[in-house]
């Protein structure tokens, strides 16, 4: 059932391609985004005033990636709510307000709660969910799917990417009808989002370097992710990969943060991911990665390859297809889950079952 892969996860990994091509293609019609849902007309699209995205763990690390498109592409207010802290904090909607829960299961018992209040405000609730006809599904205004297929390992992998593509395509669904971008911007979005799978593939031919990576890696008690923007986004994603299992404590910093206080914790023993793949900040977190190996960091970069990166930048280097900069999350994510992947892996670990977690949290 693993179709020959050791575990759950590095299947899972690989079917990421698929899983990309299943969900975007029924939603990209004549060359543009087509939603398919009803309930999200151009009226409720056009009188949308902030956008609350509510979601746990990896889901709610996806809603990060869709805030920064909606942000950038459609320029509507949108945070980024975890579940368990909306439902208790009594949040603040307006009617005109939309709020959208992720969910890989639709049976998280913080994020259906979350989505319970929103619609008894009367607030609009849409949906993004993994499994048909899960409570959360069924109970939303608005549904989208992702046609990740089932995801076994408890660290989600594909379902995150795929549900990075779907908030993509409401930014783009939304630049169109309010004219953020011109229908030709969109249309550009879309056929780069159809040929990404196949970059995809090209990032998972690499994963031997990946498991380089880890092994140079493996030892590591503590380590920190570090990027701006929708590197920084990214970065708390492999951040929780690696924690959830390989038991290495790691933490996502925004890399301009680091020298207001956390820089105190870097030493030749505390390794750095750095992950770059946005050209309007990439001085920046060059300069950050300075900083962390002047203080004795081994530094692994993930790096957009059209950007010129001197090889003793870090101590090693993984350079990613260019595309879109918005659109890098889709591909940078890939090394990330295989490092944790193979760290795991190395350290011995239930790389599919991680001590203490459970597939689908249903009891808060
Ligand atoms: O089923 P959900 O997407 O609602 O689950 C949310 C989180 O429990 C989940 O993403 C969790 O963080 C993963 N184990 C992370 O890999």
């Amino acid at each position: 059932e693993k179709g020959g892969y050791p575990h759950f996860m590095l299947k899972e990994i690989f079917e990421q391609p698929e899983a990309l091509r299943k969900t975007v293609a029924p939603r990209i019609k004549d060359g543009l985004p087509d939603l398919q849902v009803e309930a999200f007309t151009d009226e409720l699209i056009r009188s949308v005033g902030k956008i609350h995205i509510v979601a746990c763990g990896t889901a709610s690390y996806a809603g990060m990636i869709g805030k920064c498109a909606l942000e950038k592409l459609v320029r509507v207010p949108a945070e980024v709510c975890i579940a368990s802290e909306f439902r208790y904090n009594d949040p603040i909607l307006a009617p005109d307000d939309l709020v959208i829960v992720i969910s890989q299961s639709g049976e998280t018992a913080d994020t259906l709660a979350a989505l319970r209040l929103a619609k008894e405000k009367g607030i609009h609730t849409m949906a993004i969910v993994n499994v048909v006809g899960s409570s959360i599904a069924r109970e939303a205004d608005s549904i989208i799917y992702t046609w990740a297929g089932p995801e076994i390992a408890v660290a989600s992998t594909k379902a995150y990417t795929v549900q990075m593509s779907v908030m993509y395509l409401i930014a783009l669904k939304m630049a169109l009808v309010r004219g953020t971008l011109t229908e030709e911007e969109v249309r550009r979005y879309c056929e780069i989002i159809q040929a990404m799978p196949e970059k995809q593939q090209d990032i998972l031919a690499q994963s031997d370097t990946c498991q380089y990576f880890a092994s140079r890696f493996q030892n590591a008690e503590h380590l920190f992710y570090i990027g701006r923007g929708l590197d920084y986004a990214l970065s708390m994603e492999g951040s929780l990969k690696l924690k959830e299992i390989s038991y290495i404590h790691s933490e996502a910093y925004a890399a301009g943060e680091l020298k207001h206080g956390t820089i105190s914790l870097i030493t030749d023993h505390v390794p750095v991911v750095a992950v770059a793949t946005q050209e309007h900040i990439y001085e920046k977190t060059i300069s950050n990665i300075k900083e962390v190996t002047t203080r004795g960091a081994k530094v692994l970069l993930v790096v957009n390859d059209r950007f010129e990166v001197k090889d003793d930048i870090a101590d090693y280097i993984l350079r990613l297809p260019t595309t879109e900069d918005v659109l890098m999350p889709l591909l940078a994510v890939i090394p990330l889950q295989l490092f944790a992947y193979y760290t795991a892996v190395l350290r011995g670990c239930d790389v599919d079952k991680p001590r203490n977690l459970a597939k689908s949290v249903t009891v808060e």
